[in-house]
């Protein structure tokens, strides 16, 4: 079935392109071209163009076959537009002109396309949003529970097997490219870009959408290069150069608490992310509503100073004003991170803060080589409430326990470990907490109820090297026993199991 409508998809574009090659040779034209200029419209970059736009999109939607709307070379400053459908044939939308925004913020979305199947959106030209004159007025950055979003360039909205490719989008007052509610679109050879400090200049907003591809994109931006919402499945991302910006996001889920959320199968490859803030990243609010984050692959991904980069934040909190005891009640799960190599620009390479209501499980690291050489620290991993396997290579590292004194009765264990989110009491553990691998890393959140201090809930089995490893996470986690002695030596986090 997939494969069909993969075949169809494609079958689909190449006559597009038959299309629109035998058209442009003008050797028997299947396809009819609606020139904007023939509807008046002028490209001198003083008046605005909308009506005359909308005139020859309206022509192209009705003509009972094949149609493009061309935009030929000039500037054409363009007032809020609604392309709307559906449309009797297949419309491809030309841009080889440049498109100047108003500086009206009182829609979405400036280009609006709706209810459109089959079309095709290219051309070379560029969309400047011009938002740098309305930047000023954002209040989304800091707002985030009510707050109105300055309008995205281009907003597609329920279009379907279609594809957007080759154009230049700079400077959107807010989102650049937006899919929503969207089934089979292809979005490739998009160039983004925006200021580093534009406030919310999202490069490509993905929500309620299925299939989606993303091939061959740059993007610089002030906000998420890639930032997917609810309500996604199946969504690739390839070949993707971000930076600046905010990484490659998913979230942040579960604001609203009523409502279910779902971001399932999410293949992000051949990634490079430079000079971003965060690297992949999957974000939700705590407390949140209820909802299910799986089946994500991210592998062949180059992070060339990233802050953060590769973090799950369940606690995320931009405001800063959030009750940090509650919990997420959105489940993580199956997520693999794959031949992840480059330099983090924080000592805190890998940072996985699930929540303890729902931890994150079936977590696969694999070939995991970032470095730090800043002066904040050592290269570290955190982690919290997470249960997985890691495969070769894991810088930083994480998943062993030095233990290096113990005893019974009070003061059980001592640690020396380094601690960076809960606080040790006096005369606990004295483990060095070496993450999942050879190496030193981070827990936290001791468990401080009991008589006994327990790392963060995280445990990541080393399948190469314990054939005895069981991957159920449930054999994974630490439980407490009342005056445990631990002899001295170095343990992997799921030995502990066995003396807890
Ligand atoms: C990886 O992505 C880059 C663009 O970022 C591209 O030039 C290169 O061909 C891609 N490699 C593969 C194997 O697809
Ligand atoms: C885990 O996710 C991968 C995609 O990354 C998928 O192929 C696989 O079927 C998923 N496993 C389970 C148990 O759902
Ligand atoms: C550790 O995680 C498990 C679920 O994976 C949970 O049942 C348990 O309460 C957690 N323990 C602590 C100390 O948070």
């Amino acid at each position: 079935m997939a494969k069909t409508s993969i075949v169809s998809l494609v079958t689909f574009f190449q006559l597009i392109f038959t299309l629109i090659n035998s058209c442009s040779a003008r050797n028997g034209a299947t396809a009819k071209f609606y020139d904007v200029t023939k509807y008046g419209a002028v490209g001198n970059g003083k008046a605005d163009n909308s009506k005359q736009f909308l005139r020859a999109w309206e022509d192209a939607c009705q003509w009972n076959g094949n149609s493009v709307m061309v935009i030929p070379k000039g500037i054409y400053m363009l007032n809020p537009v609604k392309f709307t459908g559906p449309c009797r044939g297949f419309i491809a939308v030309r841009i080889n002109g440049d498109l100047k925004a108003s500086t009206d913020i009182s829609v979405e979305s400036w280009i609006t396309f709706k209810y459109v199947d089959r079309l095709l959106v290219d051309g070379g030209g560029t969309i400047d949003g011009q938002g740098a004159a309305v930047w000023s007025r954002a209040n989304c950055i800091h707002n985030h529970r009510v707050c109105r979003p300055l309008p995205i360039s281009m907003g597609f909205y329920f279009v379907t097997n279609s594809k957007i490719k080759n154009l230049n989008m700079i400077n959107s007052k807010g989102v650049h490219l937006k899919l929503y509610r969207c089934q089979k679109v292809v979005i490739r050879e998009i160039k983004i870009t925006a200021p580093e400090n534009s406030p919310n200049t999202d490069g490509i907003s993905i929500a309620v959408s299925q299939d989606i591809k993303v091939r061959h994109c740059n993007i610089a931006c002030g906000d998420d290069c890639i930032n997917m919402l609810t309500g996604n499945k199946n969504v690739e991302i390839f070949n993707v150069a971000c930076g600046p910006g905010h990484g490659i996001s998913v979230g942040s889920l579960g604001h609203s608490l009523g409502e279910s959320t779902e971001v399932t199968g999410l293949h992000v490859k051949n990634c490079s992310l430079r000079g971003t803030t965060n690297g992949l990243r999957i974000k939700t609010w705590a407390p949140s509503g209820p909802g299910l984050v799986s089946n994500f692959l991210y592998e062949d991904i180059h992070m060339q100073n990233a802050d953060n980069p590769i973090i799950i934040d369940q606690q995320y909190c931009p405001s800063g004003d959030c009750n940090n005891q509650a919990q997420s009640s959105i489940q993580v799960k199956n997520v693999t991170f794959r031949n992840i190599w480059g330099q983090s620009s924080t000592p805190v390479a890998v940072k996985f803060q699930c929540s303890k209501k729902v931890p994150c499980y079936d977590f696969k690291l694999q070939n995991i080589n970032l470095a730090y050489n800043g002066r904040e620290g050592i290269l570290k991993s955190q982690c919290m409430n997470v249960h997985g396997q890691f495969y070769g290579q894991q810088q930083p590292r994480g998943g062993e326990a030095n233990v290096v004194s113990s005893g019974t009765g009070e003061g059980v264990l001592s640690v020396s470990s380094e601690l960076v989110w809960g606080d040790v009491g006096e005369d606990w553990f004295n483990a060095v907490a070496e993450g999942w691998g050879p190496g030193s890393a981070v827990w936290d959140d001791l468990d401080t109820s009991n008589n006994l201090m327990l790392p963060s809930n995280c445990s990541f089995g080393n399948v190469q090297n314990q054939e005895s490893h069981n991957s159920d996470p449930q054999d994974n986690i630490f439980s407490t026993h009342s005056s445990p002695s631990y002899p001295k030596g170095v343990y992997s986090i799921w030995d502990f199991k066995g003396f807890l």
